[in-house]
């Protein structure tokens, strides 16, 4: 097929995500992609484009990496998947093995599902389940209808997915006002603007700026719960909100709601399906925080960009509210047909193999390092506003009226073989992490490029 007749067949036939199909007529072209390596995907006439958003953040050691690669084929001709409810296999063990070893010592119980929109699902279920285990008190205000509450709390700008469930406990306005009448119960807990001095202010002891900073933010939350019986949980993204636009956050705030949502008896979610493997600095986001929550859903990075799989993770007393001779209210009985797939198991393992081998946060520092350097040469830019990084992930904001520039960006990228998704008219990289120097200056210089030639049709 030619390139020409791909797109025809593409087109007849796929309705893509996150896309209004009918802009492909004439705002952005739809591209077909031959083959990728490293940071580069390559379109059928060779032309190469920098993978600047790591295929949305799934992707850490570059496309079709050799070591993933070998671990996935070695998989493959033994065991592609099995039915996970009844049977296990080896990949699936080893991993949660892995992974709670590297987690807080109370995470010890991995609940497998299939991307991460389906492990919010799940960790929404679960904590709602174990409240009514729990509290009997809550149970009974449910036969009753007594109240009518809101079960979650979550928090402003933020994304959690897109099913049902975990759209309920997003606030991005444009992937959810539609669907708002199918939504649950969900209040909405007001923050204030990002961060930019991260470094700055994270590295030492919060001090008066920082706590007033969040102070509104915690009494509401604080009076929310006081004022409140039936709420579950409170689910957040951990120092950075990725989807609401790059916002960062200080571990002081995290830490705080915590510690309030703990003295209410309320469960708390840690939503690291972007930020978890080392995209916020550290290997989890909340080593920064110096906390452990009830629940910790990961995704994305877990198997390096190759295959869909997202886990659970929780805690024994939670585990044990469960535990118990067959009775259908106490079963958490939650299933997806691909759940603990041993593939994608396969990669997760070897993902982990790369961590543990090649020292991978550390050299991300540098990293990390390099691009706030080259970051910089930005700033000349009037137009361009809150310039601020965390780990490998940097973000600035158009100062424009215009919502759609970011498209305008998006397509000068493209055309300089850089792959950018303003997320509105929040521009960021995050980048695979085998990202070299060369390629870092690359994408710097031809952001100059673009923004030189916008800036005379600024508004
Ligand atoms: C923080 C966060 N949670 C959940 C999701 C949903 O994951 P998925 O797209 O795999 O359903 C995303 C996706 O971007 C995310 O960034």
């Amino acid at each position: 097929m030619t390139k020409q007749q791909l797109l025809e067949q593409d087109l007849a036939h796929i309705w893509h995500p996150c896309t209004q199909m009918h802009d492909h007529q004439s705002t952005f072209p739809l591209i077909p992609i031959k083959r990728a390596k490293g940071v580069y995907l390559y379109d059928f006439d060779e032309k190469q484009y920098i993978d600047c958003i790591s295929s949305w953040w799934v992707n850490l050691f570059g496309h079709c990496n050799e070591y993933i690669n070998q671990k996935l084929q070695e998989q493959l001709s033994s065991l592609e998947h099995c039915i996970f409810a009844g049977f296990s296999h080896k990949q699936a063990i080893t991993l949660s093995q892995r992974l709670c070893a590297k987690l807080p010592k109370s995470l010890n119980k991995c609940f497998y599902a299939d991307n991460g929109s389906s492990a919010i699902e799940v960790a929404l279920k679960m904590a709602f389940h174990a409240k009514l285990l729990r509290d009997s008190a809550f149970s009974k205000s449910l036969e009753h209808n007594q109240e009518s509450g809101t079960f979650f709390l979550s928090l402003q700008n933020s994304y959690h997915g897109e099913s049902l469930g975990a759209l309920s406990v997003s606030d991005v306005g444009l992937y959810k006002r539609t669907y708002e009448p199918l939504l649950l119960r969900n209040l909405t807990i007001p923050m204030p603007h990002t961060l930019s001095d991260y470094q700055e202010v994270c590295t030492t002891a919060p001090d008066s700026k920082l706590i007033a900073h969040y102070e509104q933010s915690l009494s509401f939350l604080e009076s929310t719960l006081k004022h409140s019986t039936q709420i579950v949980a409170l689910i957040l993204e951990p120092l950075i909100q990725c989807a609401g636009g790059m916002q960062i956050h200080a571990p002081y705030f995290v830490k705080e709601a915590l510690r309030l949502c703990h003295e209410y008896n309320v469960y708390v979610i840690f939503d690291e399906i972007a930020v978890g493997f080392g995209r916020s600095g550290s290997m989890f986001a909340l080593e920064q925080c110096s906390v452990t929550p009830d629940f910790l859903a990961l995704s994305k990075g877990i198997t390096g960009g190759y295959l869909p799989l997202s886990v659970v993770l929780t805690n024994d007393q939670i585990y044990e509210l469960f535990y118990a001779p067959y009775q259908e209210n106490k079963a958490f009985l939650h299933s997806h047909s691909y759940t603990g797939n041993a593939l994608a198991c396969a990669c997760a393992n070897a993902v982990l193999d790369i961590f543990e081998t090649q020292n991978i946060l550390e050299t991300n520092k540098h990293k990390s390092r390099y691009i706030w350097q080259n970051a910089q040469s930005l700033q000349k830019f009037a137009f361009i506003k809150n310039l601020r990084q965390m780990g490998m992930v940097c973000a600035f904001e158009l100062d424009s009226i215009n919502t759609r520039k970011g498209i305008e960006i998006y397509n000068k990228a493209l055309e300089l073989g850089l792959i950018l998704r303003p997320l509105g008219n929040t521009i960021y990289f995050m980048p695979p992490f085998i990202i070299n120097n060369e390629q870092i200056d690359y994408v710097f210089v031809s952001l100059q490029k673009i923004f030189e030639n916008l800036s005379g049709s600024w508004e």
